[in-house]
């Protein structure tokens, strides 16, 4: 299989553990359900989980166990785009394509769809126990889920990018934001994965900032795409950030600055990925292909 074609495999695979624990829409409370659902189901890349997996694969893991952290991490990531479009965040009305969940479902909804899917995944995460008997392996993997998500994770990052909304922002306070709001949920993505196969201290710490440094990058790459990339392609819309007047890597450094910065981030994390060595070239191609994205 070519690279395309195994990406296209690895999303498939990805999609099927986030559907597996999706919950069924019936009961009084059927709405939460359905807008939690069409958050889910709306699309998405599923970048977290393929990569959650990769390096899962990379240190020798087998197991089922991985699966509902599959499920988690990507619910997360969307109860956090959820909340990020709300009109007291972003505004946005385009997500994955289709309508965001506060425009489809009214803002109380858009709310309690986000809260509702970043605890439920903490209740998947933890159907692992019953899958493995690495329970200490699961264990620590909730808890890099729960830190990385919280406030010294994504929800720190948001903090602080939306109180510097409006105010001029230097490139230590825009690299914080960055780290945290975006980095911290890939590095969760990768480090559970290295948690879960075995992988010890050392490595963990690898992995950690290798997937640091492709958080930056994807950020950066994703307000490349705020300005120059095309709202039917991306599935949300263009210049949301200069509507919101945020202070971005393009606006820092101009859109080649950014690229090559997504460039060098990108190189940053190939080099430590290099460092484990593998018969398998997938998990390198994807970063790489991260740099030239449209999506
Ligand atoms: C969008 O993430 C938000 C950022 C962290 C930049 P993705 O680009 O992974 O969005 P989906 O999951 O594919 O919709
Ligand atoms: C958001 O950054 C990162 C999150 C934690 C959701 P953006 O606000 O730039 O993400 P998009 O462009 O709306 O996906
Ligand atoms: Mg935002
Ligand atoms: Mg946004
Ligand atoms: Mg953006």
């Amino acid at each position: 299989m070519n690279f395309k074609e195994t990406l296209t495999a690895r999303q498939q695979e990805a999609e099927a553990a986030v559907i597996r624990w999706l919950p069924a829409e019936t009961g009084h409370q059927k709405l939460i359900f359905q807008a939690m659902n069409y958050s889910v189901l709306a699309g998405g890349k599923r970048l977290r989980p393929v990569l959650m997996k990769e390096v899962y694969r990379l240190f020798g893991g087998r197991g089922e166990e991985i699966q509902p952290f599959m499920a988690a991490i990507e619910m997360i990531h969307t109860s956090s785009l959820v909340h990020d479009d709300l009109p007291a965040m972003d505004g946005d009305e385009y997500r994955r394509g289709k309508h965001t969940t506060w425009v489809e479902y009214g803002e109380d909804m858009a709310i309690l769809a986000g809260d509702a899917l970043m605890i439920y995944a903490f209740e998947v995460a933890a159907k692992a126990f019953s899958m493995t008997d690495q329970a200490a392996r699961v264990g620590r993997a909730i808890e890099i889920l729960a830190a990385k998500t919280g406030i010294y994770g994504m929800i720190g990052g948001q903090t602080v990018d939306v109180e510097l909304t409006d105010c001029p922002v230097s490139r230590e306070q825009l690299d914080f934001i960055y780290r945290l709001k975006t980095g911290a949920l890939l590095e969760a993505s990768m480090v559970i994965g290295a948690v879960l196969a075995g992988a010890g201290e050392k490595e963990q710490k690898e992995i950690e900032e290798m997937a640091s440094d492709v958080g930056m990058a994807f950020q950066i790459q994703d307000d490349i795409l705020d300005v120059a990339g095309d709202a039917q392609v991306i599935g949300k819309p263009v210049n949301s950030d200069e509507k919101n007047n945020k202070t971005t890597y393009v606006t820092l450094y101009g859109l080649e600055g950014a690229k090559e910065q997504v460039k060098e981030y990108s190189r940053r994390a190939v080099e430590i990925l290099d460092r484990f060595p593998s018969e398998d070239v997938f998990l390198r191609e994807l970063i790489l292909s991260l740099i030239n994205r449209d999506r």
